[in-house]
């Protein structure tokens, strides 16, 4: 994996395009992803989806981990929150209503300053692709009676987080696992950064690819000594000494390639709890 260029997160999308060309190492960074997560994350059902057969319940995916995964009523507003992997930003803004602080951490310099946008100057114009090059254009918009300022976003790595960030009480990492080099590395910093009682929801479809993750980092969906080894199998494996299961729920989502092409997924959303 190639580190991407840090960027002035505060420097407006405009002036700060990620790179579309095709020798660009991290998908993330390109303008095709940058726009396909920012409908994903922002986009109304009619902007995503306008099909009557739809499936809408896969809608809202990076408001839904939030609002089906975590136990919004252990939160308040001294509680902190962590969204690892935020991409551009709509669970950390999600969080915020429930927590008076909440960091948004992402690999990706371009997402970061999507979503740094949108905080800032709550709204964001975009293309959304309709079918070949044409595109149509839409906003981004902060979602509504969310104080912006609860929400802090900053580019850093999953594997190798910075000194103090503190301890948290709700860690959220939505669809990451299966895009880290070494999953392990990142799940073993984990019990230092959620406070004793604290949550930790992990939700992913599991998709592992060689691309992102070697296959002797899976974390599940391969043989182990001859044995399938099945990613939840793998999680309990990692966490299991400081962390309880306390739920495990499916999470159908959506992302629009274009107008008549749709990736429809299923995420496994699991709740643990730090042990005290
Ligand atoms: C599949 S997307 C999911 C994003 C978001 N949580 C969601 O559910 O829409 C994976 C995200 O992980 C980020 N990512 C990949 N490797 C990372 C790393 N080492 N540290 C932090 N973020 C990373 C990518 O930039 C991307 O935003």
């Amino acid at each position: 994996m190639v580190y991407p260029r840090r960027v002035n997160s505060s420097t407006p999308l405009a002036t700060q395009q990620p790179d579309s060309s095709s020798a660009c190492s991290n998908p993330y960074e390109t303008e095709r992803i940058l726009r396909e997560y920012l409908l994903f994350h922002y986009g109304t059902a009619q902007e995503v989806v306008g099909y009557l057969f739809a499936p809408v319940d896969a809608l809202e995916y990076p408001v839904r981990c939030v609002t089906q995964c975590v136990d919004v009523s252990k939160l308040g507003p001294n509680s902190r929150a962590l969204d690892l992997g935020c991409a551009v930003g709509r669970s950390s803004f999600e969080l915020a209503r429930w927590c008076g602080e909440v960091i948004g951490i992402d690999y990706s310099a371009a997402f970061i300053s999507a979503a740094e946008s949108v905080r800032v100057s709550g709204v964001l114009e975009y293309q959304c692709s309709v079918e070949g090059e044409l595109t149509k254009s839409l906003k981004a918009v902060c979602p509504e009676a969310v104080d912006p300022q609860r929400v802090r976003f900053e580019q850093g790595d999953a594997m190798a987080l910075r000194g103090g960030l503190g301890k948290f009480d709700v860690v959220l990492m939505a669809n990451l696992i299966d895009r880290l080099r070494e999953p392990q590395k990142c799940l073993a910093s984990l019990s230092a950064l959620v406070s004793p009682g604290g949550q930790l929801v992990i939700t992913s479809p599991y998709t592992w690819m060689e691309e992102y993750t070697p296959r002797e980092n899976w974390l599940g969906g391969r043989l182990q000594g001859g044995m399938p080894l099945q990613t939840l199998d793998g999680l309990r494996g990692c966490l299991e000494g400081d962390f309880e299961l306390v739920d495990s729920r499916d999470l159908p989502f959506l992302i629009r390639e274009h107008a008549r092409k749709f990736q429809w997924s299923v995420a496994q959303g699991t709740r643990w709890i730090r042990r005290g």
